[in-house]
């Protein structure tokens, strides 16, 4: 299985700041916010990383991240010309699945929660169809919405429905079987002139190979779309980590515990940082 992370333009924007600077670039408390879809996919298991952006943004990436040995990893980049539809992750990242199944997670998407890597690895294994989540909000009209019947079978999916028939939203964060690029490829523009997921969703529903996993009311999903979003999820970290004293989607630890980086590494990123807090956690991890 390989990931992509899909950190682009959206229709909207946001932030006076977005002029200047990616959204996924921006600090989520004490760290830029692709750190946190990047770590759920090293949870999962995911060493081999795609990342899409504009043409303006991707070099910030690049030069966050580099090639990924930083991290044990394999990270690749590749632009994203016009913000056409999340579909569209999969017709651009075709050359770098080369055949394999593929991890869609959004940049602005951040979970946190107990029993989350096994979630993770148990979604990552699928072989045939897809794996999905659902999770409660009050007000899911701003995303994909599942339904379902009374023993949990999936009903339907809809994108942003004015009516919703429940209150389970669809996370940006998606497994796929390698059949996913094909069916990508047959998508055809939305009303709002997008490739949607949730379309590509609905190929997997009709063949009765999507999966729905929900994630329980202790678990918790934050998107960061605008700046109230933002400014949550930057207090929900600093209010775990100042608490616990354990970082939240710190890559290098999660690097370090998954045994893609040696003690010595560890050390060496951390001393780079010795200066921060960040630097500071890391050379003291044990
Ligand atoms: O956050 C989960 C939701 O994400 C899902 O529930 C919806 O089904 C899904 O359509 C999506 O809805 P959004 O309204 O949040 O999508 P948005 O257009 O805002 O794009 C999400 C992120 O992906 C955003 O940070 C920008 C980036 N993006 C978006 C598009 C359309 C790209 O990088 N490229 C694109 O072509």
């Amino acid at each position: 299985m390989k990931g992509i992370i899909l950190a682009g333009g959206s229709a909207t924007r946001l932030f006076p700041l977005s002029k200047v600077i990616s959204k996924q670039i921006m600090p989520v408390y004490d760290k830029p916010m692709i750190y946190y879809p990047l770590s759920t996919l090293m949870l999962a298991g995911i060493r081999e990383v795609l990342i899409i952006s504009t043409p303006r943004d991707l070099p910030m990436f690049r030069e966050l991240l580099g090639s990924g040995e930083d991290l044990g990893m394999s990270i690749e980049y590749i632009v994203q010309y016009t913000p056409n539809g999340l579909a569209q992750a999969f017709v651009l990242g075709e050359k770098f699945l080369n055949g394999e199944a593929g991890c869609l997670i959004l940049g602005d998407n951040l979970f946190y929660g107990q029993n989350f890597s096994t979630m993770l690895q148990r979604a990552a294994r699928v072989e045939k169809g897809a794996c999905i989540f659902g999770y409660y909000v009050k007000d899911p009209r701003a995303y994909g919405v599942v339904e379902f019947d009374a023993d949990g079978k999936v009903l339907s999916l809809e994108e942003k429905p004015q009516s919703p028939k429940s209150n389970f939203a669809v996370p940006g964060l998606y497994f796929y079987d390698n059949t996913v690029i094909q069916k990508a490829r047959e998508l055809k523009p939305s009303a709002r002139g997008e490739y949607e997921i949730t379309d590509l969703n609905k190929i997997y529903l009709t063949e009765g190979t999507l999966k729905v996993e929900t994630f329980g009311r202790g678990f918790t999903w934050l998107d960061t779309g605008n700046c109230n979003s933002l400014l949550d999820a930057s207090n929900f970290i600093a209010t775990i980590q100042n608490r616990q004293g354990f970082y939240v989607s710190c890559i290098e630890e999660i690097a370090w515990r998954n045994h893609w980086i040696s003690d010595e590494k560890l050390k060496k990123l951390g001393k780079q940082l010795d200066k921060t807090d960040y630097g500071q956690y890391l050379l003291n991890l044990e």
